[in-house]
């Protein structure tokens, strides 16, 4: 699928978002975000809920007008040519929204004409198989399981074969197995040179997935580093203690010399231990620890 996107690739960044401010009244959803997300990357827009994840996909899809700031994909402003940075990018909303009289196939060459392009069978077959619903194809939307109906979500945001693909909160409600199977589709696209854009409360995939990640807090960019080096910025870990009476803590340290006192604690508790095990931090450790101290610098700046 490379050829003609080949041909519309350049030096522009996937998308490119400067100054981005968003108010519903008096709430500021998005609190100036500057963003750029290079070709080929597999990128993670992490946030806890109402942090602007959404408001923020859906300014960059079109969807949506920001109060401020402007926005481009591959190269194309988005409030300049809408038409024209639609057809580069596909978007897998966080809500289900379908006409529940079309069937699954039916509903996918809909989506082909209004990104105004034909409807490819082949390709529809398979995107079908990928996302295993070639069974239902000719099933009304209405006779769908939710995770069925996010699946054809996705399919909608392939289906005409855009550069760039953000997926909000894709596996929310879908069973393990297609989780699976949706995470090598979406990463054999990634390898094919499409660039994916992902949230996901599932911090697990995202320290799988993703090359680089952004964290959101409150409409405002608290974090924005390669996934590594969020990682390595915590040398610490999760230190569990199993009791030979009391059964077992999880207990979190920051430094490695954290252990000693930790230690000592128990000792003076006069606890005996079982056994000992460390764990590495996982991105959850990195990404409550970055919310509680930005929450901090954030109430500071409140009661200025
Ligand atoms: N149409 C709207 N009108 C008013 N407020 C809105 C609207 N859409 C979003 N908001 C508010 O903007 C903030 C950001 O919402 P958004 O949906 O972008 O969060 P999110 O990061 O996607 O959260 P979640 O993880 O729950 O999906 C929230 O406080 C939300 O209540
Ligand atoms: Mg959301």
């Amino acid at each position: 699928m490379a050829g003609t996107e080949a041909s519309q690739r350049s030096q522009h960044p996937a998308i490119r978002v400067k100054g981005l401010a968003k108010s519903y009244g008096a709430l500021r959803a998005l609190d100036g975000i500057d963003l750029c997300v290079e070709q080929g990357e597999f990128f993670g827009l992490l946030g806890p809920n109402g942090a602007g994840k959404t408001s923020l996909i859906s300014i960059i899809a079109g969807l949506n007008k920001p109060s401020q700031g402007s926005v481009e994909v591959m190269g194309v402003d988005v409030l300049a040519d809408p038409e024209k940075a639609r057809r580069q990018l596909g978007v897998v909303p966080q809500e289900l929204v379908f006409d529940p009289f079309f069937t699954v196939r039916e509903t996918l060459e809909l989506t082909a004409g209004y990104y105004g392009v034909e409807p490819n069978s082949d390709w529809i077959d398979q995107l079908l198989h990928h996302l295993d619903l070639s069974q239902k194809a000719s099933a009304n939307m209405r006779a769908l399981s939710g995770g069925m109906k996010r699946r054809v979500l996705v399919g909608q945001a392939l289906v005409h074969r855009p550069s760039v693909i953000v997926l909000d909160e894709p596996t929310a409600g879908v069973d393990v197995e297609l989780r699976q199977s949706l995470w090598r589709f979406i990463g054999q696209l990634n390898q094919q040179g499409h660039t994916i854009v992902l949230t996901t409360h599932y911090l697990e995939e995202a320290q799988a997935m993703c090359g680089r990640i952004a964290m959101l807090k409150q409409g405002r960019v608290v974090a924005l580093d390669q996934t590594a080096k969020l990682l390595s910025r915590y040398e610490g870990g999760v230190l569990l203690v199993r009791y030979s009476d009391e059964g077992t803590e999880r207990l979190r340290f920051k430094h490695y010399l954290d252990l000693e006192p930790m230690m000592a604690a128990i000792r003076l508790s006069g606890r005996s231990i079982e056994s000992l095990q460390i764990e590495g931090s996982s991105l959850e450790d990195v990404f409550l620890d970055i919310m509680q101290e930005s929450g901090s610098a954030a109430s500071a700046t409140q009661t200025l």
